[in-house]
């Protein structure tokens, strides 16, 4: 699955850049700032349907022309979008068919955006025609680096559940199952009599038929699952429709969409072959999400096997659309853009380069103000990175992480686990995800955030994170890494489920059983804020408490080793944590090892069981002990390893230099073992010294 991306000479900087929005005498201001702050690339017309194509049978380009005649002469790169993320309101009026029908079976009107539904032939249609007329025009544009196809596919409830759809659905239910026999089959049909007995009897799941309570309650998890595949495939179909225009005019320009990170109702596993490279838009939930963003970046550049990628867009300052919109405190903006850039992205762009003048977005952040000041915290900000960012230059272009630590992240299993019933409805999926992950992150550990179907052979360590449902030969997979001495850690709730959400009829972990050495006899769930003490030995004194909730599955071990049990409960005593050497326990070191924990540990208890498995193969970092000071690496294809040490802390800090090199931001040499003196929000990016 190799990446294409745009050329460049330097991690590009720039972003959304809507001047349709305002007059011409503004545009000239906006450039003669964008000079100020190093901004290289623009991304032009993400929403501008409505002008470009004033009826069905007009196309109107005059206005586009000027503005991206006015980018190209000011020097910037474009990259251009294909406007097919809005309709506009003549084609919903003319052809209501664009419109979705809501998961509570409610047909839309016109109105807001991201809202076509994709199985609507006319939106199909001129959409595409759309994307292929802009392509036919501005192909060979001096300067276009870059397509942009749509925006943030998923809209805003993930689908749509007309009766377009329906009868889409059917047409893939065909091509998956072949014969109604295996629909039934996987669906398990029989349980409140399903058994369909003509495909024209399958209708899409939401509101008027298996879900009550919403998105996650379904009474056919397979039924529910499969419309979610379809509907990813069928907004990919809406992307592979422009794209497929766009390469009739324009053969070797790079074609992507901006994602949205770990996004559920879109798998983006399922679209990664058809991106040239992968982009996102990083709008953090909170203040204080570092391991989370580290996360997300890891999980788009795992779309294209490792290659770099693009932060398509962030907020300089505030977003618009919480309830509570904090600004980015100073240094934040800096510290964040390098720690994508650490974690592989070789363009930062914002949403959005000026101030939208009306509408929900007015107030969200932008590099210009309405006033377009260039005298605000906001913009020197934006410029001084900017500055960093052309004195880097093509340091870190192209270069890779160097990761031994796997980490299989699964859109079925976070599917199906979520509408699962039974058990914990507290027990989320990238909670659990993230909750191990920020231990391998403030371990230091570089880790590749990866689908299951993905090669673990050049992998020390795997994580398998409520994989709750095994596909292929994937547990045969895990058992090969055990056996070359490598270490397989999963989460309860691992191996319950099929392909098609169904139970295995066997022991859980179902096939992974045999790796885990041991069998789920029970699941427990309990309360938020309902605890379990843990306790964790490693047989070399450095014991732990941990606190332990939501789901207590209660383990039979079989040839695996107790290593955490639990404090409470009629299970007081039993295993809680296991490890498995299936060499044997004496198998010396070569032997591998699989981790089993039975429950939800808390930061202390994960954190402990992963330095654990870490540490066996020499993988926790050298700031490992400091918390919040994250360490990541990018290693270009001569070998030359660029580290990126970043203070995530409100405090200032000082480290070890964990190795000598030069700081490419400040030119000061390094020695290994020096004092790195960092303040809050600080970053130091090493380029080390060659080994000797
Ligand atoms: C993104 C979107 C942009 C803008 C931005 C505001 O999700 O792609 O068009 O709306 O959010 O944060």
């Amino acid at each position: 699955m190799s990446a294409h991306l745009p050329a460049g000479r330097k991690v590009r900087y720039g972003g959304d850049y809507n001047p349709e929005q305002w007059p011409r005498e503004v545009w000239e201001a906006d450039h003669a700032a964008f000079d100020l702050a190093s901004i290289d690339t623009v991304t032009l017309n993400v929403f501008s349907w409505a002008t470009l194509q004033p009826d069905e049978d007009t196309y109107d380009f005059a206005l586009l022309d000027a503005i991206v005649e006015r980018a190209v002469a000011a020097g910037r790169d474009v990259v251009l979008a294909t406007s097919t993320g809005a309709l506009p309101p003549w084609l919903a009026h003319r052809h209501p068919e664009v419109e979705r029908t809501d998961f509570q079976g409610r047909r839309h009107v016109y109105g807001q955006r991201h809202n076509a539904c994709p199985s609507s032939p006319v939106y199909r249609r001129l959409s595409a025609e759309l994307a292929g007329r802009l392509a036919e025009r501005y192909a060979g544009t001096p300067g276009l680096v870059a397509w942009h196809v749509g925006n943030e596919y998923g809209g805003f409830d993930g689908g749509c559940w007309c009766d377009l759809c329906a009868a889409g659905f059917r047409e893939w239910l065909r091509a998956r199952y072949g014969t109604l026999e295996r629909l039934n089959d996987a669906w398990n049909a029989a349980f409140w009599s399903h058994t369909f007995s003509d495909w024209e009897q399958v209708v899409p799941p939401n509101m008027l038929s298996e879900h009550w309570r919403g998105p996650d309650h379904t009474a056919f998890q397979g039924i529910t699952l499969d419309y979610r595949r379809f509907m990813s495939d069928a907004m990919l179909a809406n992307y592979r429709d422009e794209k497929e225009r766009i390469r009739a005019h324009d053969a070797t320009t790079p074609v992507t969409t901006n994602f949205m990170g770990m996004f559920r109702p879109i798998d983006y596993h399922r679209w990664a072959d058809d991106l040239d490279f992968a982009s996102w838009d990083n709008y953090p939930p909170g203040q204080r999400e570092h391991a989370r963003m580290a996360l997300a970046h890891d999980v788009v550049r795992g779309l294209k096997d490792g290659a770099p990628f693009w932060v398509m867009e962030q907020t300089p300052t505030i977003t618009a659309s919480r309830d509570v919109n904090p600004v980015k405190r100073p240094g934040v903006l800096r510290l964040w853009s390098w720690q994508a850039v650490a974690h592989g992205a070789d363009a930062v762009l914002y949403f959005q380069m000026r101030q939208s003048k009306g509408a929900c977005e007015k107030y969200h952040g932008a590099v210009l103000d309405h006033a377009g000041r260039t005298d605000t915290r906001a913009f020197r900000e934006v410029a001084a990175l900017g500055a960093e960012l052309d004195a880097l230059g093509d340091a870190v272009l192209g270069a890779r992480t160097p990761a031994r630590v796997a980490l299989l992240f699964d859109w079925d299993s976070w599917w199906a686990a979520e509408m699962t019933d039974g058990f914990n409805r507290h027990a989320r999926y990238v909670d659990t995800v993230l909750a191990y992950y920020r231990a391998l992150w403030q371990a230091g550990a570089q880790v590749d955030v990866v689908p299951v179907t993905v090669d673990l052979s050049r992998y020390d360590v795997v994580l398998a994170p409520m994989l709750h449902v095994l596909k292929g030969d994937v547990a045969d997979r895990l058992e090969g890494v055990v056996a070359r001495g490598g270490s397989v850690l999963a989460s309860y709730w691992s191996g319950r489920a099929d392909v098609d959400a169904n139970a295995f009829l066997m022991d859980a972990p179902g096939p992974l059983g045999r790796l885990f050495g041991l069998r789920v006899e029970e699941t427990d769930s309990a309360e938020p804020g309902v605890t379990n003490p843990v306790t964790l030995k490693d047989g070399a004194g450095d014991d732990a408490v941990a606190a332990a909730s939501l789901v207590f599955e209660v383990l039979v071990p079989q040839d695996a080793e107790v290593v955490g049990t639990y404090g409470a409960e009629f299970y007081a005593g039993t295993p809680a944590v296991t490890r498995h050497r299936p060499g044997g326990h004496d198998g010396g070191e070569d032997g591998g090892e699989a981790w089993y924990v039975a429950t939800a540990l808390d930061d202390v208890g994960v954190a402990w069981v992963v330095r654990r498995v870490l540490g066996r193969h020499g993988l926790v970092g050298p700031y490992a002990d400091t918390d919040d000071v994250e360490l990541a690496v990018r290693e270009g294809a001569d070998g030359a390893r660029t580290a990126f040490v970043l203070n995530h802390r409100s405090d200032a800090v000082d480290v070890a230099a964990h190795a000598s090199g030069t700081d490419l931001l400040t030119g000061r040499a390094v020695v290994a073992g020096e004092t790195l003196h960092l303040e809050p929000t600080d970053v130091v990016v090493l380029r080390e010294d060659p080994p000797r």
